[in-house]
């Protein structure tokens, strides 16, 4: 089981590298922010209260987050190992993943930081805005997200660092070139 978490702010690349770890690797993606988005639109009591955050660029609580998760580890197709994309995004929520991997026999092998400045996010968030029907890709949302990354989920960074998984990646150029990095990276701590 190989485990690899994502991580990078709003409009970093976790989505668009997470399909070339999976492509490459075989292992199961758990997108949070997908799984959340596919309960708001089918309308579900959980895809309301993931509206209420999501729309206002706010994070979804601990503890309802990690229930979620918990429930998707345990699918079938996690067996092989997971990439997972944004989650963790807060302290509370980095332990309580070490906990449910440590209860199934396993571990996190890597955390690859893909790193980004504002200004490119912003921009790259403001033209996906245009067709993405997202209800938090607009300026001001987007600005509110990228506040919270600051704010809660980027000492994530430290965390990975302190404990020696850490591995940052520059985030700008061609989606093949970021890829190729991941890659030469993944292969060899999979050695
Ligand atoms: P989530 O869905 O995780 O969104 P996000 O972190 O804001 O990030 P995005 O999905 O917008 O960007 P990405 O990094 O995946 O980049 P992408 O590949 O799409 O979360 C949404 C919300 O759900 C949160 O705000 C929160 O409310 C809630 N939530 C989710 N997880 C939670 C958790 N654990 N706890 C609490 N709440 C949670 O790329 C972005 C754009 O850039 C695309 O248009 C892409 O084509 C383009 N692009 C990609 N790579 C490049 C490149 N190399 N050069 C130029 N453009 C590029
Ligand atoms: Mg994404």
């Amino acid at each position: 089981m190989f485990n690899l978490v994502i991580f990078g702010a709003p409009g970093s690349g976790k989505g668009t590298q997470s399909e070339k770890i999976i492509d490459t690797y075989g292992l199961h993606h758990i997108s949070t922010g997908e799984l959340l988005r596919d309960q708001i639109s089918r309308g579900t009591d959980l895809g309301k209260i993931a509206d209420s955050y999501i729309s206002k660029g706010q994070l979804i609580p601990d503890d309802l987050m990690i229930r979620i998760l918990e429930t998707e580890l345990d699918t079938p197709k996690a067996a092989n190992g997971v990439i997972f994309d944004g989650f963790p995004r807060t302290i509370p929520q980095a332990d309580a993943l070490k906990k449910m991997l440590e209860r199934r026999g396993t571990s996190l092998h890597t955390v690859v930081g893909l790193e980004v400045d504002d200004a490119e996010l912003m921009d790259r968030l403001v033209k996906r805005g245009k067709d993405s029907g997202r209800s938090d890709d607009n300026p001001d949302t987007i600005k509110n997200r990228l506040n919270v990354y600051h704010s809660t989920t980027q000492p994530l960074r430290d965390y990975y660092l302190n404990e020696g998984s850490y591995h940052g990646v520059k985030g700008t150029g061609t989606v093949d070139e970021i890829f190729n990095h991941i890659r030469t990276h993944i292969d060899t701590i999979k050695k």
